[in-house]
Parts: structure tokens; sequence; C-alpha cells
């Protein structure tokens, strides 16, 4: 029986004779985490998440630092996606309102915006983690939030939802489908529309969207910076629309330029519209077709946000993408971890990276990538946990009953 092999990649060498990109520099323009986390360190509740380090890990692969930005208790919505829609909501209130600062928490804020904008009600298609924040985010404000999932997005993703106080319309089809319905509904309607992709015409949001996402990289900087390091020598980042990878290279080649971390994008095979991209090589998004049938729920996205594909296109070195099995073996591995090193919950989305990273560093056929990328002994590689059990029932299925194993042909190599 042949399988799928863990890991396919592309280069994308190109992205190192990028000295500055004009795409980082508009989407991300020097300062720009500051901002963002001074807003979310407003929000009651804020806290900066943990940075883990996994070095038995990192010894066994032969690395020199394993960091894990943790995101699976992000404001206790167990995902770091409350970041961009709450700075993306509180945007377009100032904008709205015309005023480059306000206290949109205080009492006094909350009267304002309430007088001179009356009652809103913010919309978004999410595939649960986005939508999630818009409506948490929504209600913390007293506004309306209406958020558009497809028919495969679980029950308990739905629920939790709705447990924000938003309403949930469940549409045929899949995440682009949800957005696509959203939009049209949102013009009837008069919603205003939270998405965390852009289309032309609809650009100032996804932007607010991916900065706030930003503010995870402040946070990680200080803390690295607390331990002797003054950056990441790699960093692996997932991608469902490319959002949160634009927003990871965005910051990271602002703040460092072509000094920046080496850096890899990694999608699922069944959802690799930023990979195909690449294959095709021209500059251009492209879309992946299909269902979309994938267990990272978080990266199952056919249209790549063009925003965060232009600085993809300048920033990323090289794209993977990789079969279910391998973020099913990530949420394993972060779940029972080497001895001495802590022990992270991490949903299929949120554990794609790991499971990369270690075929990667594992599979001889992936010498070339290693190489390419300079991945060794000294390297210091981040990693985001973007998500923690956000599906406990699937959560269970994979980490406690085993679905979705690593076939024969791939596991001999930590025997
Ligand atoms: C847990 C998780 N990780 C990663 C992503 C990918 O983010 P993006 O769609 O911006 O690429 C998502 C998107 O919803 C997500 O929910």
């Amino acid at each position: 029986m042949t399988h799928t092999p863990p890991i396919s990649w592309i280069d994308n060498p190109r992205a190192r004779t990028i000295e500055q990109s004009q795409a980082v520099d508009e989407l991300f323009p020097s300062g720009i985490a500051r901002k963002t986390r001074a807003f979310h360190s407003r929000i009651p509740g804020y806290q900066v998440s943990p940075l883990k380090s996994l070095p038995r890990l990192a010894a066994m692969l032969g690395l020199g630092g394993i960091w894990v930005k943790d995101e699976s208790f992000r404001l206790s919505l167990s995902s770091f996606k409350v970041l961009g829609g709450s700075y993306a909501i509180y945007s377009f209130v100032k904008s709205a309102l015309g005023v480059d600062e306000l206290d949109i928490f205080s009492a006094e804020g909350s009267r304002l915006v309430r007088e001179k904008l009356g009652d809103l009600t913010f919309a978004a298609a999410t595939d649960g983690n986005h939508g999630r924040g818009v409506a948490w985010s929504a209600s913390r404000l007293g506004f309306n939030a209406v958020i558009y999932v497809h028919e495969k997005t679980s029950q308990a993703r739905i629920r939790a939802i709705e447990s924000n106080g938003a309403k949930v319309v469940v549409i045929e089809g899949t995440y682009d489908d949800a957005v696509r319905q959203v939009n049209d509904d949102a013009q009837k309607n008069g919603w205003q529309v939270i998405s965390d992709t852009s289309w032309p015409g609809y650009e100032d949001i996804p932007r607010w969207v991916m900065q706030g996402y930003t503010t995870m990289f402040a946070e990680t900087q200080e803390q690295l910076a607390a331990q002797g390091i003054i950056k990441p020598s790699h960093v692996l980042v997932q991608a469902g629309v490319g959002s949160l990878a634009a927003a990871t290279l965005g910051f990271y080649s602002q703040l460092f330029g072509p000094g920046r971390p080496r850096s890899v994008v990694v999608e699922p095979d069944k959802a690799a519209c930023l990979y195909r991209s690449a294959e095709i090589g021209d500059g251009q998004p492209y879309s992946f077709g299909g269902d979309l049938d994938t267990i990272m729920a978080g990266l199952a996205c056919g249209d790549p946000n063009p925003q965060a594909w232009r600085v993809l296109w300048d920033t990323a070195d090289a794209f993977v993408k990789c079969p279910d099995y391998v973020a099913a073996k990530g949420m394993r591995v972060y779940g029972v971890p080497l001895a001495g090193d802590p022990f992270v919950v991490s949903g299929e989305s949120g554990a794609a990276t790991l499971g990369a990273l270690m075929f990667i560093m594992q599979r001889p056929e992936c010498a070339p990538l290693r190489a390419s990328l300079g991945l060794d002994s000294r390297s210091e590689v981040l990693l985001i946990n973007s998500e923690g059990n956000t599906d406990p029932t699937y959560f269970r299925r994979v980490v406690w009953s085993g679905r979705h194993p690593v076939p024969e042909a791939y596991t001999t190599l930590e025997e």
C-alpha cells in the first residue's frame, strides 16, 4: 500500500532576494505591534500567552531549541484568533467615529460609541475560531454578531460561538462559500463584515485583523529576550487563508529586514492554496478547489487572502503541504512530550507545524529542505500553537483513540 508522503515542499528562493518588501511596509508598518499590544493589554482579562521551550525534543531532532507560543488559552477562547477580530472591530469603530484614540472598554468610551453609532451588528464567516473571536469581541463591546459557518463545522465549534452571544447561520459548501454568503447577506441587512480575508475594495478590516495578530510576536520577542535570544532563527507557521502567516513573517521582516528568521508556511494537502500559488510561481494568488476535507479545520481554506499572499510571496522561504496524520502526530507529541519538556494542549490546526517540523527533521527525503533552510543544531525554531482543544470530541478521537495514525512506512525513525 502506498501513502501520501508526509512532506511536500516548494522552495521560494525569490524571498531571499527581497531586501525590503513594499507589501510588508504597507501592511505591517514599523511600530504596529506596539500599537496593537497597547490595545489588547487594555482588554479586561488580557494576559501574555506562554512561550514554552521543548529542549528535549529539540535535542532529539538535532535542533538548538524549539519555542512554542502557546495560544491555547488566549482570553479563555482557546486560540489566537480573537487578537485579530477585536483589533479590527476597535479600529473600525475608531474610524467610524473619526478619532485616533478611544478607550473603548471604559464606561465613557462605550457610551460615546453607542451615542454616535447606535446598535451595530458585526458579521463574519468562520471555520470556528475567527467567528468565536468576533462574537466575543462584539459582545464585550455591547454589539450584536451574526456568524456564518459551513455545513461541516462541528457542533462543539457552533456551541462555542453561540455561547458568546452570537447568532450562527449554517450554509452549504465550504469556508470560502461562507465568506461569499455573509458578504451578500451583510449588504442586504446593513451588517458590518469583519473578515480575516480581503477582496478588492475590502482591505482595511482584514489588514487590521492581520495587524492584531502581531501582538503575539511583540510578546514573543520579549519572552525570547528574557532567555537571551534576539530572534528565532526559523519560524514555521500554519496557514488557511494566510493572514496569520503574513502577520508572522510581516512582523519579523519589518523588525529584522533581510536578517529575518528563515520561514516555512505549512498547509494541509487538501487545502493547499498558498502552496499551489507558490508552485505556479507567477506572483499571483491561486485557489485550491475541492471539498477541502481535512481535520485541520482552521486551515481548510481554498482561497488565499490576496493581501497576505503579497507578503508571503516576498518573505516565505518555503511552502509545505502535509496530510492529516502529520497534524495528528503533532497533537500527540505536544500532549505526551519527552520527559522534562512541558506538555501543550494543541488542536489539529495548532499542531500542524510541530508535526511538519518532526518529519522535516527526521525524513531522509527532506534533507534538501533542511539544507536549504539551514536547520541544524544551532537553530532556534519558533512554532505557534494557534489553538488548544477547540473541538473536544475530535481531539479525543485523535489523541486518545489514535485516529489518523502515521503510516507504518513512516514510523520507523523513532523506534
Ligand atoms: C487555529 C488556527 N490556526 C491557524 C489558522 C490559520 O489562519 P489564516 O486563515 O489566517 O491562515 C486558523 C484560521 O482560522 C486557525 O483557526
